[in-house]
């Protein structure tokens, strides 16, 4: 049966009289006619569209022409309509930050999650995409978005600008904001969202959440002492590349370890094409957070002599002879094998952290529009 119950009141006259006419809905499909289609079919207590397939055809047509309205949504969730998904996706990844983007993310986790999941594995692709969806599942909340979020944010393997949007998404809330502080405490947060959680917890709804972040997770400070805005806002500052290139060979001190064509002393890698290898986000990660992901062949080694000397440097060249370290200021030195009491790989990049401590949000994005203008041209 298309009806079992009618409930009550206005309209109810109106969608009997549609009802009568229901074997010609759909042969007639001009925009008004689905709108009553849906109009009816909203003040009906049970309709099993899958019977219907004319209706169907309807209502799925008016949901083509309505994506994200109020109406749109009301549709989509009572019927749960799962052919609506795509749309859903499109919404909650082109509009992550307003109510439509949120809503289509809640109801995507009622009645399709399983889109939710393939969208954010398949972020290598489409990382932007990937980092939408997260974002808007942190507006949805409850367990089922909080699960995915923090389960993104321990996936290494994920880009970095999805776990940053992770990040910043828990901390928006009071549980996720929880369980980032638990973290943070036993010492597990991945080190290269740190900066992302601490900015994010500075600025938590929850007082006992914001108090505590401010001795577990310390911000970084700036030259003019202000705490930096969240990296995601970070990375899309406007920035003077011009100033950054001052910048960069002066007070914030790059050039006296990374070479920029032909420029600057060798310590760290050559920068000359490093905005094409790096992102916005990722290339303040490298400031920020110097340890979070040391270049490969830039390890830090530590070596004790016999006559008492601790060098810490790049390892340059190792042989059962000697090993050859070169130090943070680009100083060479050769050490013979049996004079070295210990050598190790530290977890400490060799490129200090801190170097924001000289400079404001303002320089830093200076600097970093510098960073991204240098590819192969
Ligand atoms: C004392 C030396 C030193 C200074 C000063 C320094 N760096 Fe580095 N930097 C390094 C070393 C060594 C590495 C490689 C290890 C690592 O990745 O952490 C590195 C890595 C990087 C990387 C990652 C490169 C890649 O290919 O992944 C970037 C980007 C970077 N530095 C930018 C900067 C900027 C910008 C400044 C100035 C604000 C700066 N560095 C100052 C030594 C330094």
């Amino acid at each position: 049966m298309f009806l079992r119950v009618l409930r009550p009141g206005r309209g109810v006259a109106a969608a009997i009289l549609l009802l009568a006419a229901c074997p010609v809905l759909g042969q007639d499909s001009s925009p008004q006619r689905d709108a009553l289609v849906v109009e009816t079919i909203l003040r009906l207590d049970s309709v099993n569209l899958d019977a219907k397939p004319r209706t169907k055809e309807a209502v799925l047509r008016w949901l083509a022409a309505n994506p994200g309205s109020d109406r749109f949504f009301d549709v989509v969730e009572r019927f749960r309509i799962r052919e609506a998904a795509d749309a859903l996706v499109s919404l909650a990844t082109t509009r992550p930050d307003d109510t439509a983007g949120v809503r289509a993310a809640r109801v995507l986790l009622d009645i399709d999650s399983a889109r939710i999941d393939a969208v954010i594995a398949a972020a290598d692709a489409d990382p932007g995409r990937a980092a939408a969806l997260v974002t808007a599942l942190g507006g949805a909340g409850g367990r089922e978005a909080l699960a995915r979020l923090t389960c993104c944010l321990g996936e290494e393997r994920l880009p970095l600008g999805v776990r940053v949007a992770a990040a910043t998404a828990l901390g928006r809330s009071r549980e996720g904001g929880e369980f980032l502080l638990a973290r943070a405490r036993e010492g597990a947060l991945p080190i290269d969202v740190r900066f992302t959680v601490a900015t994010a917890l500075a600025a938590s709804p929850a007082d006992a959440i914001r108090a505590e972040a401010a001795s577990v997770l310390p911000l970084p400070t700036t030259a003019d002492a202000t705490p930096l805005p969240p990296l995601r806002e970070l990375a899309r500052m406007p920035g003077d590349a011009a100033q950054g290139r001052r910048l960069f060979t002066a007070r914030a001190t790059c050039s006296n370890c990374h070479v920029v064509r032909g420029e600057g002393k060798e310590v760290g890698p050559n920068l000359s094409e490093i905005g094409a290898k790096l992102s916005a986000e990722a290339l303040l990660v490298a400031i920020l957070e110097p340890s979070a992901g040391i270049s490969h062949n830039y390890e830090t080694f530590l070596a004790t002599t016999e006559d008492g000397r601790a060098l810490t440097g790049l390892l340059v060249s190792r042989t059962d002879r000697e090993v050859v370290l070169k130090d943070a200021t680009g100083v060479v030195h050769v050490l013979a094998m049996d004079q070295v009491e210990d050598l190790r790989q530290s977890p400490v990049s060799l490129m200090p952290a801190g170097l924001e401590k000289t400079m404001t949000a303002q320089d830093l994005a200076d600097l970093v529009a510098y960073l991204v203008s240098l590819k192969s041209s």
